[in-house]
């Protein structure tokens, strides 16, 4: 994982480096560092822990110098300490990486065998050694540089300074994304658009097996075979600047509050309201004809994808998969003869989620990503893009990238349900209305925040809590239940309702809080059972319902949250926030550090 910035420059660069890192740092906080030229010499700091960490060292002991590299971590091998961090330098080179290098080990024997002394346990270190001892047989850096390159196996973004190189910055990418930004007498090397965006909006996203030689002035691109090659330089989206919080303690709690916003902002793209009908951009697929879809994805994002598999069977009438990235892309599955693949992705990053990308389109299926960054490579390799309007989401644990995910899979649904003749006009007029109703719901949910926190004085000493559900509400038992994981670091289970009884049942006691998503729709009565096989063993049932279903179930629940009563076909969309501010209130209760909880990244970028 981690993420990388380069700077070869014309004024200083190292407060520059650490700006980069700040919105870097979705993709890891184990440690930063940064490496610079100073009068031809390498110089590093690094820091265990977050980047503040690095930033008062940075003020305590300034680093000075034109060029240089950056980098934040999240661990693979070795762990997060200050000797593990990047940037390994050796008297001559300084590398970072985001990655993992698979041959290290090997590489690692030779290079010791060869004289070189390694101070870490990383796999990265061994790149640095590698190119030094190249260097030394009186290869210059971009021969040096190759030579090693041609050594890795694994996944890698580099980028390398070298020692009496004021003007030359080497990146090389493989698995891993790599951009390079183009500034005016400066150039600039990056994980991501995002991090290069204060720097420069001209961006040219190296290739599979590209590696590239940077001046302050231009960039020379090779292929993996080391033959000389041209990619465009595309113009990127303006960026905000860093994200605030808005007056709330922390980006979480302001990006649940901001779904109201962002749902309405992403419907306004698909949704007409006045004719109340759902249109989409060109699909790779006829969703008439498409006989399988294929829904991949990770995460909260794979929550997602598991709701949407309910619609789109349910509503659109379409035999649909869904599964794990991680999972799907190993198993050799055969795709249907005309069927598709969706994948859903915030970050369009994600290492597993991109790999089952690539298995799809070896296959010849055709490819949909719904995302949330548009430069994304995710977003890049597909056919095409459904994108969400969340806006910039900076709390690992997702919450309005959630809700405008399946706000967009929604529309998919409708679309194809119509396209199949499985709905008509005036049942799409209907599903449309209740799509468009859910930003003044979202807002009147969010009316139950201070309830909500109440109840975390429930959750907070718990050790274990299950999280039931049936349909799509099962889909959000699953995403309260990692939500709260994530976050709190209570162990929590997302359950069937109706499975409870095959084994989870026998955890009930007091000491488990029990919470039930049950919407009043046609599993209402169903779930409404389980509730009661639960308390009839001295469950403590949290009970999210809307007026009715609260109603009817009041005097057995512990407690009740009652939301307003909504079609049953967005319920999802609408029940997924009182389960993001349970797990927010629970882990401020419990003193975690919300937006950035441990051995966590936004993106990973590794598999
Ligand atoms: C990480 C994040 C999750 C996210 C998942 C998938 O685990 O912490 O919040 O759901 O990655 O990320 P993606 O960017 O592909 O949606």
């Amino acid at each position: 994982m981690c993420g990388i910035i380069g700077i070869v420059g014309r004024d200083e660069v190292a407060g520059r480096l650490l700006e980069g890192l700040k919105r870097l740092e979705y993709r890891g906080y184990d440690s930063a560092g940064i490496a610079t030229l100073r009068n031809g010499a390498i110089e590093t700091r690094r820091a265990e822990g977050k980047l503040g960490n690095l930033e008062s060292l940075l003020e305590r002991e300034p680093l000075a110098g034109i060029i240089g590299v950056g980098h934040t971590r999240w661990a693979t091998h070795g762990v997060p300490n200050e000797t593990n961090a990047h940037p390994h330098a050796t008297e001559r080179v300084a590398v970072v990486h985001n990655g993992i290098i698979e041959n290290f080990r090997e590489l690692r024997a030779e290079v010791v065998g060869r004289g070189r002394n390694l101070a870490s346990k990383t796999d990265t270190e061994v790149v640095a050694h590698l190119v030094t001892l190249y260097l030394e047989d009186g290869l210059a850096p971009p021969e040096a540089t190759f030579a090693a390159l041609k050594r890795l196996e694994g996944a890698f973004a580099l980028a390398l300074v070298f020692a009496g190189h004021t003007d030359l910055l080497i990146g090389a990418r493989r698995g891993n994304p790599l951009a390079i930004a183009h500034g005016k007498g400066e150039m600039y090397l990056g994980s991501d658009a995002l991090a290069l965006a204060p720097l420069s909006r001209r961006i040219t996203y190296l290739e599979e097996g590209d590696w590239a030689v940077i001046t302050k002035s231009d960039a020379t691109i090779f292929d993996a075979e080391g033959a000389e090659i041209r990619r465009s330089v595309t113009l990127t989206e303006p960026s905000d600047g860093l994200a605030e919080k808005g007056g709330h303690p922390h980006f979480m709690l302001k990006e649940i509050y901001e779904q109201p916003q962002v749902i309405g902002d992403t419907l306004r793209a698909f949704v007409n309201p006045a004719t109340r009908s759902v249109s989409l951009p060109e699909l790779p697929f006829d969703p008439a004809r498409v006989t399988r879809l294929t829904l991949v994805a990770c995460g909260t994002a794979y929550y997602a994808a598991m709701v949407a598999k309910y619609w789109l069977e349910g509503i659109a009438r379409i035999p649909c998969e869904v599964d794990i990235a991680s999972e799907f892309r190993y198993r050799g599955a055969d795709m249907a003869d005309e069927g598709a693949m969706v994948v859903v992705s915030q970050s369009g990053e994600t290492a597993d989620t991109l790999a089952a990308l690539r298995y799809a389109r070896a296959q010849n299926q055709p490819t949909l990503a719904v995302v949330n960054v548009p430069e994304s490579t995710i977003a890049r390799e597909s056919d095409a893009v459904l994108r969400t309007f969340a806006g910039p989401e900076i709390g690992v644990a997702s919450t309005k990238a959630f809700t405008t995910q399946l706000t967009v899979l929604a529309c998919l649904a409708i679309v194809a349900a119509r396209a199949r003749g499985a709905i008509d006009a005036e049942r799409e007029a209907e599903l449309a209305a209740a799509l468009v109703e859910v930003p003044a719901r979202a807002a009147d949910v969010l009316n139950h925040d201070e309830r909500i926190r109440e109840l975390s004085h429930v959750i907070a000493p718990a050790r274990d809590v299950l999280y039931l559900g049936r349909g799509t509400s099962y889909a959000i038992a699953l995403e309260g239940a990692l939500k709260l994981k994530e976050i709190s670091y209570i162990h929590a289970e997302g359950y069937a309702a109706g499975e409870m009884k095959h084994g989870p049942i026998a955890l009930v006691d007091e000491s488990v809080p029990v919470i039930v998503i049950a919407p009043s729709d046609p599993l209402f009565e169903k779930t409404a059972s389980n509730i009661q096989e639960v308390a009839a063993r001295g469950g403590r049932v949290i009970f999210f319902s809307d007026r009715e279903g609260v109603g009817r179930l009041a005097e057995i629940a512990a407690a009740t949250v009652a939301l307003p009563a909504v079609d049953p076909f967005v319920a999802p969309i609408l029940y997924a926030i009182p389960v993001q501010l349970l797990a927010y209130h629970t882990a401020v209760l419990r003193g975690s550090d919300v937006d950035q909880p441990r051995n966590l990244a936004k993106s990973v970028t590794v598999e």
